[in-house]
């Protein structure tokens, strides 16, 4: 790592690092404890409690936006923070604005789940919340790429660690999809309708739900392994020059592939055909990436006998790897004919959700914890290793019920019989996948569960640390 080893540590603001640390914890165990009720709710639907405000409807974007926005965006913010200070060895250039950017993302994470819950709603994946708060969402960001940039200009050093370029084009893309996919008339102060109409309302709509994949839940959280993997493997990056590759290869590439979700759609074939070659194409930077992290760790493989943390980011890469192996042959027309409208894209989103994006966050924050607290490490490592195992099994438990689900719906789905009549109902099928959401269930409940402990585990480090975090104090233990 280029990071200079430097005795004199500059004074960096740790306080804004510290609280997004928090609330990642309080919005991950929200978030999936969440994720784990709709589960229920697909399993016994009177949880539904015949209530508008309680349906799986309304509760499943609250999950979606909680986990994407409020958990991995509080990672991120956090790990960026952290990482442009440290490795460009100067403070945030202002202590105000990382304040404004705090609560200001906390108050928008707090006004979505509440409008999503009373029916305000663009109807837009991942895009639901209404014209004032993604104003106010647009906003914040604009403070954040400033914070960022500037503080990237103001380095020390010539060098630009490549872990700052992958969190400059998250924050650069993401405004841009967000502002793209957010232009409408609004009729009343909580209603507005997309300026976009059809097939165009459609592509605009899914070259920004791609883009969130591709450069929140991508290229975000490579920017935090580009930095992780190697500090807590104690080994410099295995190949800086693939990082370059791996960088420009990436951020070229992901924004022609969203129409692999509008197969079959109304869209134009050539469009369909564009976004199908690019997700293959995807396959080579996105694995270039996952080999690099992997890499890191020659010479230090017996490191994960002893280390949990190292084992949880190994295990999200492998995860990563798995995923973009599984999405580019989603993208083939006749795999997708198959796989869309099936729970196994829930499986397929749930691979790089909680294998890739919740392991790498959850690997990252304990690293950071101990040392944004002045402690010499997290307060019990059996919980870690209990962690290890509680989220492994759980997602491994809950992606291989729904490729089970998935497969099994495609395949009811389009069986006919001689007479060219349905083979099955749609009920059939639904009995069918009943058992791969129990198991589903059980699945995300232990993935939950381990945020649980994680959340218990922070909290006795930071009762247990050796002194009181002095606001914003550069501590000697972080240096080391
Ligand atoms: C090379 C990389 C990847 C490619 C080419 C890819 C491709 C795909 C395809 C073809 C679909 C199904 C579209 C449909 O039938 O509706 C899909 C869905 C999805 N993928 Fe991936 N994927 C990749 C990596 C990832 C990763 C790493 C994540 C991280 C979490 C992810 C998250 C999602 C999500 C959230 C959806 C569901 C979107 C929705 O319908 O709401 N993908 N992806
Ligand atoms: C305990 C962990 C979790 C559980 C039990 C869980 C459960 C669920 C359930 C039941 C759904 C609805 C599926 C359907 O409509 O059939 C869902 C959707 C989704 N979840 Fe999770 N989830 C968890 C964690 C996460 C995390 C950590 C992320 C992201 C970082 C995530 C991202 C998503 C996304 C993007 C969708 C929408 C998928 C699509 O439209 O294709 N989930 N989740």
């Amino acid at each position: 790592m280029s990071e200079p080893q430097s005795t004199l540590e500059p004074d960096y603001n740790y306080r804004v690092v510290r609280q997004f640390t928090l609330m990642t914890l309080v919005w991950g165990v929200l978030g999936m404890g969440l994720g784990v009720f709709i589960a229920a709710q697909l399993v016994w639907p009177q949880l539904n409690f015949g209530l508008p405000w309680t349906s799986f409807g309304r509760l499943r974007p609250i999950h979606t936006n909680l986990v994407i926005f409020a958990f991995g965006g509080g990672a991120l913010f956090a790990s960026s923070f952290y990482i442009v200070q440290r490795t460009s060895q100067v403070r945030l250039v202002s202590d105000q604005l990382a304040a404004v950017v705090f609560w200001g993302w906390q108050a928008a994470c707090v006004a979505m789940p509440i409008s999503y819950v009373l029916g305000y709603t663009t109807s837009k994946e991942y895009a639901e919340m209404e014209w004032p708060i993604a104003l106010w969402v647009t906003f914040v960001w604009l403070l954040y790429g400033y914070l960022f940039f500037a503080t990237v200009a103001r380095r020390r050093m010539r060098h630009i660690y490549v872990g700052n370029w992958f969190f400059g084009a998250f924050i650069i893309v993401t405004g841009m999809v967000h502002v793209v996919n957010h232009v409408q008339l609004p009729v009343s102060l909580l209603k507005s309708y997309s300026v976009y109409s059809g097939a165009t309302d459609a592509m605009v709509q899914w070259w920004y739900g791609h883009s969130v994949v591709g450069f929140i839940l991508s290229v975000g959280f490579l920017g935090m392994m580009y930095y992780f993997v190697p500090k807590q493997a104690e080994r410099p990056i295995y190949s800086y020059r693939l990082s370059i590759v791996h960088f420009w290869a990436i951020i070229s590439i992901y924004i022609w592939a969203g129409p692999h979700h509008l197969h079959y759609t109304a869209l134009p074939e050539w469009a369909q055909s564009l976004g199908m070659v690019m997700s293959i194409i995807l396959l080579a930077p996105s694995w270039g990436g996952m080999i690099n992290g992997m890499m890191t760790l020659s010479g230090a493989w017996h490191k994960l006998r002893t280390d949990p943390i190292l084992r949880f980011l190994v295990v999200s890469l492998a995860f990563y790897g798995m995923s973009t192996f599984e999405g580019p042959m989603m993208a083939i027309k006749t795999v997708n004919a198959l796989s869309h409208y099936t729970d196994w894209t829930i499986g397929h989103v749930h691979a790089g959700a909680l294998g890739w994006v919740a392991m790498i966050s959850i690997g990252s924050l304990y690293h950071l914890v101990p040392r944004l607290w002045g402690a010499e490490r997290m307060y019990s490592v059996r919980l870690i290793n209990a962690h290890f195992w509680l989220a492994t099994i759980g997602t491994v438990l809950y992606i291989a019920s729904m490729w089970v689900n998935g497969i099994t719906q495609g395949l009811m789905w389009r069986a006919i019989n001689e007479d060219g009549t349905l083979t099955y109902s749609f009920v059939e099928a639904l009995e069918a996948s009943h058992p791969g959401y129990v198991v589903r269930m059980i699945g995300g409940g232990l993935f939950a569960s381990g945020m649980l402990l994680m959340a218990l585990n922070t909290w006795l480090t930071v009762r247990h640390a050796p002194r009181a975090p002095a606001p914003d104090a550069e501590l000697t233990a972080v240096t080391a």
